[in-house]
């Protein structure tokens, strides 16, 4: 069942989103070579508390963390630790909030310091990537259509489009209906309508689409252990068209060919 939300409760879910969105832009803004994840996971939850809202994540399916953090190889669903960040790599942050009742997801993947050229390509492309499937979610069109813009980009430059992990509705629960492949036919699956919420979350790996688990249960890898980017936004589907809720930064402008950060 997709639950259509209303004006009103877009406007209580764009607060949550927002809580989201500062808690990583102010991760950009501190991160920097020699942290740990554990640093940025702590002060990520004190961050997302001072607002009084909650850290979703945290004991969703016996999730032990208020982020995941995934770098270079690792895709999703990333353990904070006392790893410190370096140079060069690429650092996924995920991060959800209950806030009065209603969730914000969202994720930024952060270069830190210089980072390889092939990397910086991926990270751009999977800005470009995400922008395409935000774009696509108007009145009219179904999720096939999100997830073939999506594909399409990746395709283009010949990533790896992992396909094991999905983005999905959301609102008052972190995941609703309907799921979003980030790869798919256009004019398949749902109808996009009024009042939908959507966290589009592209995944794009550098060589095969193929990712596997580790054995702490929940950090995903690269099945060749080569790069992997994700981004996620959350989005409104109203009838002047999308309405994207995610205002951290690192998306790519209409226009530009830079990636901002
Ligand atoms: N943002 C992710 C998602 O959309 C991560 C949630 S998994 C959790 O599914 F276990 F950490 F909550
Ligand atoms: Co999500």
């Amino acid at each position: 069942m997709i639950a259509l939300k209303s004006r009103k409760e877009i406007d209580r879910i764009q607060e949550s989103v927002d809580i989201v969105s500062d808690t990583l832009n102010k991760i950009i803004e501190i991160i920097e070579p020699g942290i740990t994840t554990a640093e940025l996971d702590r002060f990520a939850e004190k961050n997302i508390r001072g607002y009084g809202a909650k850290p979703v994540f945290k004991g969703y399916r016996g999730y032990p963390y208020a982020t995941c953090i995934s770098i270079n190889e690792e895709v999703v669903h990333g353990f904070p630790s006392e790893r410190q960040v370096k140079n060069g790599d690429l650092v996924s942050i995920d991060i959800g909030v209950k806030y009065q009742g209603f969730v914000g997801d969202s994720a930024r993947t952060i270069p830190v310091g210089e980072i390889s050229p092939e990397a910086r390509l991926l990270l751009m492309r999977s800005y470009q990537a995400l922008d395409a499937g935000c774009r696509a979610a108007t009145i009219g069109h179904r999720i096939g259509d999100i997830s073939h813009a999506v594909e399409h980009i990746a395709n283009l430059y010949g990533y790896g489009v992992v396909r094991d992990f999905v983005g999905h509705g959301v609102g008052r629960e972190l995941h609703e209906d309907p799921q979003i492949p980030n790869y798919g036919k256009p004019g398949k699956g749902p109808r996009l309508q009024e009042g939908m919420v959507l966290a589009i979350e592209p995944m794009l790996n550098l060589g095969t689409h193929e990712v596997e688990v580790l054995e702490d249960r929940w950090t995903v890898v690269t099945k060749d252990r080569s790069l992997s980017v994700h981004v996620e936004n959350m989005v409104a589907v109203l009838p002047e068209g999308p309405r994207v809720l995610t205002h951290a930064n690192g998306v790519i402008l209409p226009g530009a060919d830079e990636n901002p950060l």
